[in-house]
């Protein structure tokens, strides 16, 4: 086994131009992790607000880091108390928030947070779904515990975490109201919203009171426009955990919904659950536009646009990846 490898990150935080090519140590080995020779990894906001620095005073990283928190890889090495896995198996896994190390040749992730990749995607399209999918998974299932016929509203629907909360919601029987632009109305459709609003030509402020959950990837603070159409007793989840503050959360008992805002966790037997839902065909991953890793700053200015429908990927290792 070689000593380094390539991957891209960062020294110093600040615009994209600060990712470049890193030559790192290899990833250590644990007696519970496995070694993944990564093909693909996934991009999220997450890493873009990493290499900005936005969460530096939160979350303490060690520079320099390695960005990316989604990877779909082949298993190069296992720790000695792995049994579940082999060499040679197809994995996909979410890597700790802290840690990154996506964008990478290789990666070591534990055991218990790691899933073979689906039958039915590539390395490619696997790479798109473990962060986003977890993260509508467990806002829906763990926070919001969704039954049949729930009435969900959705806002951002289009967006890597929306899509994927579209298709989980129906998958988990419920009433899907997907809230998005004009120009992404017939994707959301495609995805399975049984209905669909345009936020460019309705506001969601004037909807009656008639959700269970409002399911809102925006990072609205301290209170949520369209909130007033959460039934009583229904339940608000955010993407933001600065939502759980005593104004935010005093406002919300007042109006008689539970709020939560929530940090997805790394979690094998969620994506376990997810990998199945995949090869069910109930859920796939929307990929916008893929990249070579060395384009990963090009990658970065696109998510920053906020405009990006569905998932971003880079490409690691050609010979893999398709
Ligand atoms: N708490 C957690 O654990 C967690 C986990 C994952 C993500 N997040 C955060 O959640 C947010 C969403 O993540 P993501 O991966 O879904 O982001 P994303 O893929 O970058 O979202 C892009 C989508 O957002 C939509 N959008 C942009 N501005 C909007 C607006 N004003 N109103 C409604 N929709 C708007 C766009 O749709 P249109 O073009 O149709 O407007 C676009 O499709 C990010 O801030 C991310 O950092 C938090």
């Amino acid at each position: 086994m070689r000593d380094t490898m390539y991957a891209i990150g960062f020294k110093q935080y600040g615009n994209p131009e600060v990712l470049q090519p890193l030559e790192r140590s290899m990833p250590t080995l644990t007696p519970d992790s496995v070694l993944i020779k990564v093909v693909a990894a996934g991009v999220n906001p997450a890493d873009t607000n990493f290499r900005r620095g936005a969460f530096r005073f939160v979350i303490r990283v060690k520079l320099p880091f390695v960005s990316g928190l989604d990877v779909a890889g082949i298993v190069a090495a296992v720790g000695e108390n792995v049994h579940q896995f082999k060499v040679g198996d197809s994995v996909y896994a979410m890597l700790p928030t802290s840690e990154g190390g996506g964008y990478a040749e290789y990666a070591v992730v534990h055991s218990t947070t790691l899933s073979r990749l689906p039958a039915n995607l590539s390395f490619m399209q696997a790479s798109a779904v473990p962060l986003a999918a977890l993260t509508a998974y467990q806002g829906l299932n763990e926070y919001a515990r969704v039954q049949p016929n729930d009435k969900i509203l959705i806002y951002g629907a289009s967006g890597g975490v929306g899509t994927f909360a579209v298709q989980i919601a129906r998958a988990m029987g419920a009433d899907v109201t997907a809230v998005c632009s004009t120009r992404n109305l017939s994707l959301v459709e495609e995805l399975g919203a049984h209905s669909i609003i345009d936020y460019t030509k309705q506001s969601v402020d004037a909807l009656p009171r008639m959700y269970d959950t409002f399911f809102d990837t925006r990072a609205q603070f301290p209170f949520v426009k369209g909130a007033q159409a959460i039934k009583r007793g229904g339940r608000l989840l955010s993407l933001n955990p600065g939502m759980n503050n005593p104004i935010s959360g005093l406002y919300a008992k007042r109006n008689g919904y539970d709020l939560r805002g929530f940090l997805v966790t790394p979690n094998g037997e969620d994506l376990r659950k997810i990998t199945k839902l995949v090869e069910q065909g109930l859920v796939s991953p929307v990929i916008d536009r893929t990249y070579m890793l060395s384009e990963a700053s090009q990658s970065h200015m696109y998510s920053e646009t906020k405009r990006v429908s569905g998932k971003l990927v880079l490409r690691i290792d050609e010979t893999q990846a398709e």
